[in-house]
């Protein structure tokens, strides 16, 4: 596997894309930048004298984490899933795939411009509502896909994403350190540690999770995988994407808007307007699962809110797990 020290190997590197045709013979690398914040993968801008493009790798292990292994065959999945939606309708809502080499777990694709992720959005409070119409219609349209008979089962993935949702925010002694991030979290996350009924459906909807689907899913639509400039709606990053079901792609993008607006009537609007069967307390339960996860777990947001906005919005998630 290539693994380019890009501050010094700069020419290497050039001359493997020539080697691949990604790059025509007299084009030249100008700068190389961080097109946005990530965690797992290696994301590059390459500038060229002629054009720019996105380079994605994946390591056996969390790029901001060296000491965290991660499954290898992640861009795999990433690639096979574009590969999959990349019908007439959808393609307006990816990037391009400009190149794929498997040996070195390596992926280009096209250069989405000055599109900012919508991780803003917590800070904003708001959802526009044609921008959630579109977030909706795109997927119905992921999970009306036909996924070839080989998509990967991206078991590893899931296996490491079934321990961030459904198991460690709910174990007593997981070792996350909740005071540090907000005084007062700790002693808030304990309730519902403790609570038998909770954690039960917990997980019985964790064992769905890894359980085989009939849906080809997305597995992380929430706003960091959603990039706008004006008018313009792209999906990304979709390494966690499987043949699942409908109800969890819905329910975690239900529990963003619910913890943007702390308003829960998005679970119906959301339900009413996708264009596809979904259970909707199935839905509702993933939701709130999602949003306990995301207050008291280990993939915190940038969700800047009091301790009694997150008490509030705990006690609302665990009404819709109990639904
Ligand atoms: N095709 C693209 N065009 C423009 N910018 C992009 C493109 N792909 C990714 N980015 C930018 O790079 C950032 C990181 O990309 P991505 O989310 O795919 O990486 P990741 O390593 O999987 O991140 P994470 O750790 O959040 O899962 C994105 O948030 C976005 O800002
Ligand atoms: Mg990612």
């Amino acid at each position: 596997m290539i693994l380019f020290d890009l501050n010094t190997d700069l020419n290497n590197f050039q001359d493997y894309l020539i080697s691949k045709n990604w790059l025509h013979p007299t084009e030249k690398i100008k700068s190389l930048e961080k097109p946005g914040e990530g965690n797992m993968n290696v994301v590059l801008r390459i500038i060229t004298d002629q054009r720019s493009f996105i380079l994605k790798q994946s390591r056996p292990y969390v790029q901001k984490y060296k000491q965290i292994e991660a499954p290898l065959d992640r861009i795999a999945v990433e690639y096979k899933f574009y590969d999959a939606i990349q019908n007439n309708a959808l393609h307006a809502h990816i990037p391009k795939i400009l190149g794929y080499d498997a040996t070195n777990h390596l992926l280009l694709l096209e250069d989405l411009g000055n599109c900012e992720d919508m991780i803003a959005l917590y800070r904003k409070g708001v959802v526009n509502k044609k921008i959630l119409q579109k977030l909706i219609f795109i997927l119905g349209m992921i999970h009306r896909t036909k996924a070839p008979k080989d998509f990967p089962k991206n078991f590893e993935m899931r296996k490491l994403n079934h321990q961030h949702i459904f198991k460690l925010p709910f174990k007593k002694d997981n070792g996350f350190s909740l005071n540090d991030i907000q005084p007062g979290l700790q002693e808030l996350s304990m309730t519902y540690k403790k609570d038998a009924a909770l954690k039960a459906i917990v997980k019985k909807i964790g064992k769905r999770y890894l359980s085989k689907g009939t849906t080809l899913i997305h597995g992380d639509y929430y706003p960091g995988s959603w990039m706008t400039e004006a008018d313009d709606l792209y999906v990304i990053d979709p390494e966690f994407g499987f043949v699942g079901f409908a109800e969890f792609d819905l329910g975690v993008m239900a529990a963003h808007m619910i913890m943007t607006t702390g308003k829960k009537k998005f679970l119906k609007q959301i339900h009413s307007q996708y264009d596809g069967k979904a259970d909707e307390k199935l839905m509702t339960q993933v939701a709130g699962i999602e949003i306990m996860r995301r207050l008291i777990g280990l993939a915190q947001l940038p969700l800047d809110r009091t301790i009694e906005e997150k008490a509030k919005l705990l006690k609302k998630a665990r009404k819709m797990i109990l639904s």
